[in-house]
């Protein structure tokens, strides 16, 4: 007989329909003590909620969160509302006592992150922050190559985030579906939408950023805000591209912009060590490219590693070798991990603590970017 986690979903849009998606597959595919029901969405337009609830089967809908985060039958809320929301969402959740899972950049600022990381651990709640890509398998081989010292000591990690959907300089701010490009909602631009992503892969494989050296740009000055019908100052990056050094001693290289025409979500990075090196591409997210120094030369190159066999992270659980799986997934195993460590006490990496270190590298990306000087994380 399993346990039920019951979950209160906050927002119905993307990541609303990515975490639905995660609750109903994780127990076809792992076997996990509890079971994610879901109990409520709540979304601020009732029609719309309740259209949600009905097409993902939830038990029921709210349209204000105050109200689903002061519900019995609810244990956890899930965060799936623009950045400006998250803070409050989840200090009130944890102050509720529920587990809170949180979708990424964990907050607008470190200050605000500082205070819902201090409130949910007094409140000893559960948290988790969806950097989802750590749960690509060919992301999490990366990180269990490296973790085996194949790479040995690393010199060099790059990472791109391009995309091109906001080169159009017509394309209002604000609003449903454009809140991205509204600071008020957003924070920043692709430094706390693409990069936070970027930077969160990037310390989970290769230790901590110690300091940054960054330049944003924002190429249209202004745009017609959605809400208030007037043409206001656009004031997120619309591209940001930084050095910085690793604790380790690796230099890192990162550049994110929404204005490569031809990319529509090219996040690539590569990692060079001095007998290894890897590459990894969203575009070709089962694949895991591996160099090896040491290979005998007359057939040393690049290994193109297709990540579906059964020993390889997560894949035992899905179909059979050579049969890929894709981007949802990684929503489906971030719940799976989320119900697995419910069951043996571990915590959920990241939890809101881990994504704190993220949000400070984009603090300190923004920082150096607008005083246009080396700037320390932190
Ligand atoms: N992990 C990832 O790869 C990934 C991908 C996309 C977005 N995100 C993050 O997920 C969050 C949501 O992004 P999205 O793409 O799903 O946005 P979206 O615009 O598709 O959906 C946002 C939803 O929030 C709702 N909403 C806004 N304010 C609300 C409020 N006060 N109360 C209730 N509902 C409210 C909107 O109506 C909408 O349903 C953002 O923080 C974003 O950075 C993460």
């Amino acid at each position: 007989m399993s346990k039920s986690l019951n979950i209160g979903l906050v927002g119905y849009g993307f990541m609303g329909r990515t975490h639905s998606n995660g609750y109903k597959r994780a127990n076809d595919f792992f076997d996990l003590e509890y079971r994610p029901v879901l109990k409520a969405v709540c979304g601020r337009n009732a029609d719309n909620a309740k259209a949600f609830a009905d097409k993902w089967q939830y038990e029921s809908f709210e349209t204000d969160w105050k109200k689903l985060v002061e519900r019995d039958d609810i244990d956890a809320i899930d965060i799936c509302t623009p950045n400006n929301t998250h803070a409050e969402i989840a200090i009130a959740a944890a102050k509720a006592g529920k587990m809170v899972l949180c979708e990424k950049p964990l907050s607008m600022n470190t200050a605000e992150g500082e205070e819902m990381v201090k409130v949910a651990e007094e409140a000893g709640v559960k948290t988790t922050v969806w950097y989802n890509y750590r749960r690509v398998p060919a992301v999490t081989l990366a990180k269990q190559l490296i973790d085996e010292g194949r790479l040995g000591k690393i010199f060099h990690y790059r990472a791109n985030f391009l995309q091109d959907w906001t080169i159009n300089a017509d394309l209002p701010q604000g609003g449903a579906a454009l809140w991205r490009l509204d600071a008020a909602a957003a924070g920043s631009g692709v430094t706390g939408d693409l990069l936070a992503h970027c930077i969160d892969t990037a310390i989970w494989l290769n230790g901590g950023i110690k300091d940054v050296n960054a330049m944003t740009e924002t190429f249209i000055k202004e745009r017609q805000h959605n809400l208030t019908g007037k043409v206001e100052k656009v004031s997120i990056d619309d591209a940001c591209a930084f050095l910085c050094h690793f604790s380790n001693g690796s230099l890192g290289l990162f550049e994110s912009t929404r204005y490569a025409r031809g990319h529509k979500a090219l996040y690539t990075f590569e990692i060079n060590g001095e007998h290894a090196s890897i590459k990894w591409d969203l575009h070709d997210l089962h694949r895991l490219e591996y160099f090896d120094h040491r290979d005998d030369s007359l057939i040393r190159g690049w290994h193109d590693v297709h990540v579906t066999d059964g020993d390889m992270p997560y894949m035992g659980n899905w179909w059979v070798p050579g049969l890929q799986i894709g981007y949802e997934h990684t929503f489906v195993h971030q719940v799976a991990d989320f119900l697995k460590d419910l069951e043996t006490g571990a915590v959920t990496q990241p939890d809101f603590r881990t994504a704190l270190e993220t949000q400070k590298v984009c603090d300190a990306v923004l920082n150096s970017a607008a005083n246009r000087q080396w700037t320390e994380v932190g």
